[in-house]
Order: C-alpha cells, then structure tokens, then sequence
C-alpha cells in the first residue's frame, strides 16, 4: 500500500478492532449477568422460614450437685482426688476397721466380683485409705465419684455418688470439722445460720462419730429446710479412728483426722425438690428438661415456668 492508502486502511482497521472488542465486552458481560441471575434464583434464601430447633444437651442434676458440693469444699481448700470404682476388701473394709465379720460388711450389700477380694466399691471412704498410703502430710483431701450397692427400691439405687472428705494434720480437731460442714451445708443450701446438730453416732473407721442434721419443718406434707423444727440426717462424720491412721501408716501420736461423708442423690433431692431417687437414672427426657440445667448458665426456663 502507498503511503497514503496505509493511513486510510489503518483508520478502518482501528474502528473494525474497537467494534470486536465491543461486541467481545457486551458479549462477556451478558453471560455473567445471565450467570448472576441464575444463582440469584437458585441460591435464594426464604427469611420466612422456621428456624431448625437447636438441640442441646443439659447438666443432669446429679452432676450440678457434684460440681456445687466439690466447688464449695475446692473454695475451703480441699483438693479432689479420684479412686477405682472396682477395689479391694482391704481398702474398702479391712482398713477402714470394718473386720470379716464386723455386721457393717454384711450392711453394705457388697457387689463381689469373681476375682478374689475384689468387689465395687459401697463408699467413698476406700480414697481416704489410698490417699494416706501415700503418707504426704499434711492431707486435705474430697473424694466424689460413684458408689455401688446390691439394693434397689424407692431410696436405693444399686449405683448412687457419694463425696467424702478427709483432713489429716497435726492439730486436727472436731471443732474445725464441725465448722466445715456448717459452712458446707449453709452455702449448698444457700441458707445462713442453717440449724445444725451434731448427733452421737457409730462408724467403724471414726471415733468419736457423729450423724449430722439440718433443721427442717415438715408440715402439710412440705418440707422447709433451715426450719428449727424437726431434725432431717443428711452425713455422716468423725475423727479419724487411731487404728485407721495406723493401718496407713501414719504416726497417730502426731497427726489426728477428721473426715465426713455424704449422699449426692439426697443433697440433690433437698435442694432441687426431688422426691423420687429413681427417676435421677430413667433418662426420661421430660424429666430431664424440668430438673437439669442449661449449660450455660442461664435459667432454665421450662424450669422457672415450673
Ligand atoms: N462411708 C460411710 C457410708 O457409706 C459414710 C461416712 C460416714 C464416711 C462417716 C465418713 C465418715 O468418712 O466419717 O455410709
């Protein structure tokens, strides 16, 4: 091409290429907004509809119990140890000063097992025999967990919990004990200058022993605890008998104990109202939504329509 044929034919060339790519750009853009259309009809969220119900779990009224008993006594310093739930007679009797033929052993209703001497556990109080085994003194020590005995009507239940408790130390004494298990009992039933009796008792692993009660009223078929009225039992308690501490190995003429134990299940039924033991093992979900707690804290509120 001549020189001035070039510029001419260079001229339509630049408008034939803007035109391509227009209709290349008109093109491109059609087909997204085609695609955006399609996944805005597709994807499109109906704001009118129900929301799925969350199903959460709840805390079973055994392990709300549990955890008030374990962090009221942590507070008081105690710290928690565990044991196995499948002992030996020497730790869950023999040890505790409960002999072979001592009538407490035949009380217990003891699961044996088929191995020798191996039975489940029927109390806490094998852990106070574990714990000073270990002689680290001073001991200040609860054990909560499960307990298991051959029994099984309206207030028994072959497998229930219990927490014991057990100081051992140099000075070691009744009074501290008893004002344990007074700041125990006022701060799990949330009731200041709770009546509290110490009552003469019989353990086998405790001398002196004492059964401990809560004041109460039961009229009119309700019962009001923190009432100076009637006497209701709720654990059991003492200093450490001398031939226990012996059996452990620990020096009794230095170190004296005290130690106490007490029934999950009935702490729980006063204070949460319950009256059937039973019913805290049928996992019966509507039981369960009117007597267990919201994880998170907060109310119940099946519960508080109650
Ligand atoms: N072990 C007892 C029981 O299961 C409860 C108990 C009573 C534990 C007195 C103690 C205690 O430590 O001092 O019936």
């Amino acid at each position: 091409m001549s020189k001035s044929e070039k510029a001419n034919a260079g001229k339509t060339l630049n408008i034939i290429k803007k035109e391509i790519e227009d209709h290349f750009l008109n093109k491109r853009q059609e087909i997204l907004d085609i695609e955006l259309n399609s996944k805005l009809i597709n994807e499109k969220i109906d704001i009118s509809l129900p929301v799925r119900p969350v199903k959460s779990g709840s805390i079973h009224p055994i392990t709300k119990t549990l955890d008030e008993i374990t962090s009221i006594l942590a507070s008081m310093g105690f710290e928690v140890k565990e044991g196995p739930h499948i002992e030996d007679e020497y730790n869950n009797f023999t040890a505790l000063n409960i002999s072979e033929n001592h009538p407490a052993r035949q009380d217990h209703d003891t699961f044996y097992l088929n191995k020798k001497n191996m039975l489940l556990r029927t109390h806490t109080s094998p852990v106070q025999i574990r714990v000073m085994s270990q002689k680290k003194l001073p001991i200040k020590i609860i054990a909560p967990g499960a307990t298991y005995r051959c029994d099984d009507d309206a207030t028994h239940s072959p497998m229930f919990h219990q927490v014991e408790g057990l100081l051992v130390d140099k000075n070691a004494n009744m009074a501290q004990l008893k004002s344990v298990i007074k700041i125990l009992l006022e701060k799990f039933f949330q009731i200041e200058n709770i009546p509290v009796r110490f009552r003469p008792s019989y353990f086998p692993f405790t001398e002196p022993s004492a059964e401990v009660d809560i004041g109460c009223s039961k009229k009119n078929n309700t019962l009001e605890i923190g009432k100076d009225e009637e006497w209701l039992e709720v654990l059991g308690c003492g200093m450490v008998n001398v031939k226990v501490l012996e059996n452990c190995g620990i020096d009794a003429e230095k170190y004296r104990g005290f130690a106490f134990g007490l029934g999950v299940e009935r702490f729980a039924m006063l204070k949460y109202g319950i009256n059937d033991l039973r019913m805290f093992y049928e996992n019966d979900l509507k039981w369960l939504k009117n007597y267990s707690f919201n994880p998170n804290g907060f109310p119940n509120i099946i519960r508080g329509l109650r």
